[in-house]
């Protein structure tokens, strides 16, 4: 028996479809809370440069509403770096962010910038912040990450999700290895993006995988099994009404 696989649930989607109203519906918190009662072990969020997803506030309100730890996703800025020290979540997962990209493209590149990560890791080491770095499924990014001191690296999954047949076979080969490679050196790794019910198996039995970080395809999946409910409801009130 393998260790038992947490999951981080991220509810970054639904904070993009509050933010289309700019009002306080859907409420990430209610989302978060609902995640834990269905069996997460945590709560992800991506606090971006252009706040398209979860806003300052939000963190504070995670912070104070959830008894399971926080991941607060963020790019290597001074910015992102004063913001995790103030609200202290229990992880964060240093991520690349380019302002044009619709979702993280590709993982960071550790290796090629170490001497930018090196403070910034350094930091979030020193106020007990579980530092994660999210990264391709390579050799030299998991050095890296040994060279940062970072106890955890998230194995990005995007390339695999993407993939078919023997090309998907040899990326899953390829995050495997990995993620033994990162077990090996005393690092606890990870995985994420793009995961979903017909390409999670895979990644959920590759042994040395401690958490699994999923968001996109469970909010949008929550429309087929919640639509019916929710229109059904408003169906119930218009009918009362007359
Ligand atoms: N892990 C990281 C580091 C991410 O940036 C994301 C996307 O925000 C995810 C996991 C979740 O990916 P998805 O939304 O495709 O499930």
């Amino acid at each position: 028996m393998s260790a038992p696989l947490r999951l981080g649930v991220n509810i970054d989607h639904v904070a993009t479809i509050r933010n289309a109203r700019g009002g306080e519906h859907p409420d990430p918190v209610k989302a978060a809370l609902l995640a834990v009662k269905a069996g997460a072990h945590g709560i992800t969020a991506h606090l971006r440069e252009d706040r398209r997803h979860i806003r300052d506030e939000d963190i504070a309100m995670l912070m104070a509403a959830l008894d399971v730890p926080l991941n607060l996703e963020m790019a290597a800025t001074q910015e992102m770096l004063d913001i995790a020290l103030r609200h202290k979540p229990h992880a964060a997962c240093i991520v690349p962010e380019k302002r044009e990209e619709r979702t993280t493209e590709g993982g960071l590149d550790a290796a090629g910038q170490i001497d930018v990560l090196r403070p910034v890791v350094a930091k979030l080491n020193d106020a007990d912040i579980r530092v994660s770095l999210f990264i391709e499924a390579d050799a030299t990014q998991i050095a890296a990450a040994v060279e940062l001191g970072a106890p955890v690296v998230e194995l990005h999954t995007g390339a695999y999700a993407h993939l078919e047949g023997a090309a998907r076979a040899a990326e899953l080969r390829r995050i495997a290895d990995a993620a033994a490679l990162a077990a090996k050196n005393g690092i606890e790794p990870h995985a994420g993006h793009g995961l979903t019910f017909d390409n999670v198996a895979p990644i959920a039995a590759i042994p040395q995988v401690a958490e699994l970080n999923i968001g996109h395809f469970l909010i949008g999946e929550a429309i087929f099994g919640g639509l019916e409910a929710s229109i059904r409801e408003m169906r119930r009130q218009m009918d009362l009404a007359r």
